[in-house]
């Protein structure tokens, strides 16, 4: 086993604990902005990280929905939501860094904080292009490091903390890890003091 491989076993462990009060935590998304990014997706859409399916209900209709996590205690709990939405919805377990899909597969890949926890974020992002088709859209949801010196090391001393309890970082530079992956961001909305981001991106550079 490697040491990418323990983490990922151990971040995974995690949140089949989260999965338990995933829910009632998850306010850090308002359920406007979840409508936003995911009523953008369509065609053969891939989500990264379902998670407990937060999102499964707002998928517009002609999106075929395949939906992967590699916790099978947040899929079990997306299970009980699959009923919500209003497209076809497929659940499988599978690991973001490294998924057994073919190339150019999906219309949109779209994923709503989960790049936060991915523990290697870049080969994760690299899947994520790998997936999708040449024009194609990659479109993500995702809380980053303040860019307020204060606040940003405050996030880096809190760090610890979120990883242990819930299995994400909220320190983390997302943007620069998309330029890193070959992702090319096409528009970028900010909320919450730039924290969250809402960036529709090209897999190609
Ligand atoms: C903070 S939760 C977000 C869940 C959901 N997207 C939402 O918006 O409510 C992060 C999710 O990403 C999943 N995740 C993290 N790393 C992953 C990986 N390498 N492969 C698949 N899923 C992963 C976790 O299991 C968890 O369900």
């Amino acid at each position: 086993m490697t040491i990418s491989d323990s983490q990922t076993e151990t971040i995974r462990r995690r949140y089949n604990r989260t999965a338990l009060f995933y829910d009632w935590m998850d306010k850090m998304i308002s359920v406007k902005l979840r409508q936003k990014a995911i009523q953008q997706a369509e065609g053969k859409v891939l989500e990264i990280g379902v998670g407990t399916g937060a999102n499964l209900e707002y998928y517009l209709p002609g999106c075929q929905v395949t939906g992967i996590d590699f916790s099978p205690g947040m899929l079990e709990k997306a299970m009980q939501k699959q009923f919500k939405a209003k497209v076809p919805v497929t659940l499988l377990e599978m690991d973001a860094q490294n998924m057994s899909f073919p190339d150019n597969t999906f219309d949109t890949v779209i994923s709503t904080c989960v790049f936060c926890s991915v523990p290697d974020p870049v080969q994760g992002l690299k899947e994520a292009k790998r997936v999708c088709k040449p024009n194609g859209r990659i479109i993500l949801l995702e809380h980053v490091r303040s860019e307020n010196p204060i606040l940003g090391l405050l996030m880096d001393i809190l760090n610890p903390l979120a990883l242990h309890i819930i299995g994400s970082n909220i320190n983390r530079d997302t943007v620069m890890n998309i330029h890193t992956a070959g992702i090319k961001p096409l528009e970028m909305e900010e909320y919450s003091g730039k924290i969250i981001k809402l960036i529709i991106a090209s897999p190609n550079e």
